[in-house]
């Protein structure tokens, strides 16, 4: 196929099942593996569990392939990509922007807790769990949150093996990484999952997170399950736009789609039923919160058969399912100053790497209190949880919220329908899709983003529920 220089000076991945790992590898992180069960936790299982289906089903998955879409059509990272189908001074560019800095806040705190995993990484190696009481193993994840030397180390150690990864480019960083990472991803957690299902409590782990319960959840939970949805597909900041932007003209965008999110919705479910299962067989409980894998699962490590040896493939896993995200953060941000600016990739890698780093510090000082306490006073929340707020609730879904406009109202008919029936066997589905990018996602982002930001009131939600009074 020709491609214009442009395009091959930019890159591409060298297969689909290249790009596939990739964006799989975008999709599946810390938001799969720790936040979703500790949320499903705290939501009381099922019927959250079906919210968040139902989230991925009718807003993610239509979004994430309008964002294929228009990465794939303009072949350019977000800001570019705007300009390209709507001219240079369109205002459409400051979406593009916000998604750069979006990438930017999400990644400077998200490698604080990937430094975590590396952490428990060598705890796991070095059999710190075994013998160790639960209180021990419990406040040894204090010292680690609150020791600000520690955190510093581990966040430089993530962004600065994350960096190398960037600099290698697409075919021989991010695709050549993403073949390594993710299938060793998938085996260590099929390894992981027959143990689970060999665990006394698997039955009732199972029940627990498919069987609709209905007492836990409140209207924030399905706030929750929205906004979770967003960041799990890695959706509403232009890090998929910027993947398909690498993608060649003749690959069919609707069926990538389809297993993208398939593959980070299995992996979610999965990651439940490895967890709970453990959880429940030592008597402990669901709603640990952010704990629940740094301070539960190290626990009932330590009790069991075969500990040490899950617990390595745990927090293993664990990283490389945080690193494979966390390159593709770092690539929107890198790609748009090597398209926008003009830059080499190295410059563009290593100075906006190094700015992201700077910017985690804060993060990565949260838990010490050392710096700004006054900011906590003033704010209500630390600055790693300030960022995320900021992140999940304004940025994505209002970036997502854009994209669904853009390519369902702005687009031309003709270009997005060539995207996406070419090379596709779904390309009769174009009529469904295209109702669900005009009316049923934005509709559905709009209505919850008003409630989370609580302009309209949460109790409308879910009138009847236990917290909506
Ligand atoms: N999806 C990743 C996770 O679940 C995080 C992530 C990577 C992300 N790239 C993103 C989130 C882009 C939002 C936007 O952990």
């Amino acid at each position: 196929m020709a491609t214009d220089s442009a395009t091959a000076s930019r890159g591409q991945w060298s297969t689909r099942g290249g790009f596939i790992l990739a964006a799989a590898g975008s999709a599946v992180g810390l938001g799969n593996i720790w936040k979703f069960p500790y949320i499903t936790g705290e939501n009381g299982g099922g019927l959250f569990v079906l919210i968040y289906l139902v989230c991925i089903a009718l807003i993610g998955l239509p979004i994430m392939i309008g964002e294929l879409i228009i990465g794939r059509r303009a072949q350019r990272s977000p800001v570019g990509a705007f300009q390209k189908l709507r001219g240079e001074q369109t205002a459409w560019r400051i979406i593009g922007w916000m998604g750069v800095l979006a990438g930017f806040i999400i990644l400077s705190y998200y490698s604080v807790v990937a430094g975590w995993t590396m952490n428990y990484v060598l705890m796991a190696l070095t059999r710190f769990f075994s013998g160790k009481s639960p209180e021990e193993i419990g406040s040894a994840f204090g010292t680690l949150y609150t020791a600000w030397d520690i955190n510093l180390f581990w966040h430089a150690a993530f962004m600065l093996t994350t960096i190398g990864i960037v600099l290698g480019g697409i075919k021989k960083g991010i695709e050549a990484w993403s073949r390594i990472l993710m299938p060793a991803l998938f085996l260590m957690m099929l390894v992981l999952l027959v143990d689970a299902v060999l665990q006394p409590g698997f039955g009732r782990a199972a029940s627990f997170v498919f069987s609709p319960n209905a007492d836990k959840l409140t209207p924030q939970g399905v706030l929750e399950a929205l906004g979770h949805s967003f960041f799990t597909l890695s959706l509403g900041m232009g890090a998929l736009l910027t993947y398909g932007s690498y993608l060649s003209k003749d690959r069919d965008l609707v069926g990538s789609s389809a297993l993208i999110s398939g593959l980070d919705t299995l992996v979610a479910l999965a990651a439940c039923l490895i967890l709970f299962p453990i959880i429940f067989s030592q008597g402990m409980a669901a709603e640990a919160g952010p704990g629940l894998v740094f301070k539960s699962m190290p626990i009932a490590f330590s009790k069991m058969t075969g500990g040490v040896l899950l617990s390595i493939l745990f927090f293993v896993l664990l990283f490389f399912a945080a690193l494979s995200s966390a390159i593709s953060l770092l690539e929107v941000v890198a790609s748009s100053f090597i398209d926008q600016l003009d830059w080499t990739r190295r410059r563009a890698v290593l100075v906006t790497g190094s700015m992201i780093f700077l910017f985690g510090v804060p993060s990565a000082l949260a838990g010490s209190g050392k710096l700004f306490p006054a900011w906590e006073k003033l704010v209500g929340k630390n600055f790693f949880d300030t960022f995320d707020y900021l992140a999940s609730n304004w940025l994505l879904p209002l970036g997502g919220l854009a994209i669904a406009i853009f390519v369902g109202w702005v687009m031309p008919d003709d270009e997005r329908r060539e995207e996406f029936t070419r090379g596709s066997k779904l390309g009769a589905l174009y009529p469904v899709w295209l109702v669900s990018v005009r009316f049923v996602a934005p509709i559905a982002i709009t209505l919850l983003w008003l409630f989370s930001v609580e302009i309209l009131p949460k109790h409308w939600l879910a009138p009847s529920g236990p917290g909506g009074h």
